[in-house]
């Protein structure tokens, strides 16, 4: 059986919709989780799309990933700026496939923001394109152009 692709959520997520709409637009989070569903469904992929606001859950769920999934979607909110703990997460289930995504565009606001843990042990990051970016990691994931860039990095798509 195909193992679905992980898009985790992390802090504050579940606030969507009505969470500073002017940055992070009016769809609720449960809109994004539809977006991804029907997204997934076209591209021939199983969905498990999930959300938690504690650090360790995001954790627990990237280790579970490394037998249980095909990929990760990931937007770490706040956590993405912080956390070391979420950068060795995943490189512990290297060689999965790590797609980062913000719904904005972090270079464009505060300082604090410009920088993420992650970044450097990630596929690839998506931000500024709004729930549009969980579409284009979905299809990255999909992508043959995926498998060639994982090869290039000496990752397996399976
Ligand atoms: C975010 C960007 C983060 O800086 C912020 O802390 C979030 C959401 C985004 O999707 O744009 O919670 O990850």
């Amino acid at each position: 059986m195909i193992r679905p692709v992980f898009v985790l959520n992390g802090p504050n997520l579940n606030m969507l919709g009505t969470r500073e709409p002017e940055t992070y637009g009016r769809l609720t989070l449960a809109d994004v989780e539809a977006l991804c569903a029907s997204t997934a469904e076209s591209l021939g992929l199983g969905l498990s799309f999930r959300q938690t606001n504690h650090e360790g859950v995001l954790v627990d769920w990237i280790h579970e990933a490394r037998e249980a999934s095909s990929g990760i979607v990931l937007n770490p909110g706040a956590y993405g700026h912080t956390s070391i703990a979420l950068h060795d997460a995943i490189r512990a289930v290297a060689p999965l496939r790590v797609v980062e995504v913000h719904l904005s565009n972090i270079h464009a606001r505060e300082e604090f923001r410009h920088r993420t843990t992650i970044g450097p042990v990630v596929l690839g990051s998506i931000c500024g394109f709004g729930a549009q970016g969980y579409i284009m990691a979905l299809h990255a994931l999909a992508a043959p152009a995926a498998e060639a860039v994982a090869k290039r990095q000496g990752q397996t798509t399976t």
